[in-house]
């Protein structure tokens, strides 16, 4: 999966501008604050239908503008065995824009507009069905802290990797979350106002159904993980410390769920850990988070980053595009060489503001360099 070219208009401090990217190693080289990551949320965008960062989603639109475009085109790499399908070297144009839900148009009232519209060939989609056309791995240095960060983060991440290849998983996450809502009220309205707990049995039966599948598949997932080995000498697993829904376990914690009206079981209470072997100190494993040190602690991220792209690939049937945001001088000698091996294996676009991490691949590779300077 290749992304061709990139144009932004208005996206966060970009004002217009188009790139076009080689399907091999893309340097993004530019100073401090001048748009490097901002790039790199544009193509999380195109890819998630979301914002890596924004609170609101009209943050991403450029300060006293009123409507962002961002498109890109994806091309496919011929993968497929069914030689019927002509097209065999797909292209498809992806286009986020974002207003801020309304257009002033000349001296007439502003004219309500949709906030965020998702398009593919020019064809408005739900968000179901616009995520994961174009399927990427981001690494930025703010994943270095997913070890030790709140299980929401966690939680996230397992979301944002299944979703990407599974499109009953989005849709169950969906209809999960709106379940959970309805039911975290009612048990409130028990509660306050001693309505009968009947109606509880359709939400819990939704829960149920969404649930596990969403369970199923996080725990397919860390099995995955575990089992792809992706550095040599792996001394890392994860634990799925799974928060499981059933009949029965609803049950088990009715009067607590009421007193405090919140779903106390499913996913939404899930967690993973990540342990580590160090059999220096003992047979056992530890948790990375109490016992590693934050060498360890970055070097499992990194080896969970290298499943979570070769997961993607196995599942998709071809390699994501790689983003690594200014990651090479959060990692050591040893896990640089490792990122630097693996950015040869995809499509990779990467940002630095330090120009000798350049150096070392020229000469070898044909990198294409964006300057944002
Ligand atoms: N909506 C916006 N409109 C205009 N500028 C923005 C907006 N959001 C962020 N910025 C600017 O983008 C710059 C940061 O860009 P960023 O991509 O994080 O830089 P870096 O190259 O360091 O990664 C900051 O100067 C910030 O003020
Ligand atoms: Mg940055």
């Amino acid at each position: 999966m290749i992304l061709r070219t990139l144009s932004l208009l208005n996206f966060r401090n970009h004002k217009k501008n188009t790139f076009n990217f080689s399907d091999k190693i893309n340097f993004i080289i530019g100073d401090n604050a001048s748009g490097k990551t901002n790039l790199l949320e544009s193509i999380f965008l195109l890819s998630t239908g979301k914002s890596l960062k924004a609170n609101r989603e009209e943050e991403m639109i450029m300060i006293g503008e009123e409507l962002s475009k961002i498109k890109g085109t994806v091309s496919f790499r011929a993968y497929s065995n069914n030689l019927s399908n002509n097209d065999l070297d797909d292209v498809e144009n992806l286009e986020v824009i974002l207003t801020r839900g309304f257009l002033e148009l000349g001296t007439s009232v502003p004219r309500k507009t949709p906030k965020k519209r998702l398009l593919i060939d020019g064809t408005t989609k739900r968000l179901i069905d616009f995520t994961g056309r174009l399927k990427v791995v981001l690494f930025g240095p703010w994943d270095m802290n997913l070890v030790t960060d709140p299980p929401g983060a966690r939680r996230s991440f397992l979301d944002l990797v299944i979703s990407q290849t599974d499109r009953e998983y989005r849709r169950c996450v969906i209809a999960y979350e709106k379940a959970l809502r309805q039911r975290n009220k009612l048990l409130f309205r028990i509660r306050e106002e001693g309505i009968s707990r009947n109606q509880l049995i359709f939400w819990n039966q939704l829960l149920i159904r969404n649930g596990e599948y969403i369970t199923r598949k996080r725990a397919e997932f860390i099995e995955f993980v575990n089992s792809a080995n992706q550095l040599t000498d792996c001394i890392y697993q994860l634990y799925y410390d799974k928060s499981v829904i059933s009949e029965s376990r609803l049950e088990q914690y009715k009067k607590e769920e009421v007193a405090s009206a919140t779903t106390l079981v499913g996913p939404h209470r899930d967690d993973f850990r990540f342990l580590i072997l160090n059999s220096k100190i003992s047979d056992d494993a530890f948790d990375l988070a109490f016992y590693g040190s934050r060498g360890e602690q970055r070097m499992g991220v990194l080896w969970l980053k290298l499943a979570e792209l070769a997961f993607i690939e196995k599942v998709a049937k071809e390699r994501p595009v790689l983003l690594l945001d200014d990651i090479l001088s959060e990692l050591d000698h040893g896990h640089r060489d490792i990122v630097m091996s693996t950015m040869r294996n995809q499509q990779t676009i990467m940002t630095t503001a330090d120009y000798h991490y350049v150096e070392d691949f020229k000469g070898i590779e044909i990198v294409n360099m964006i300057n944002l300077n």
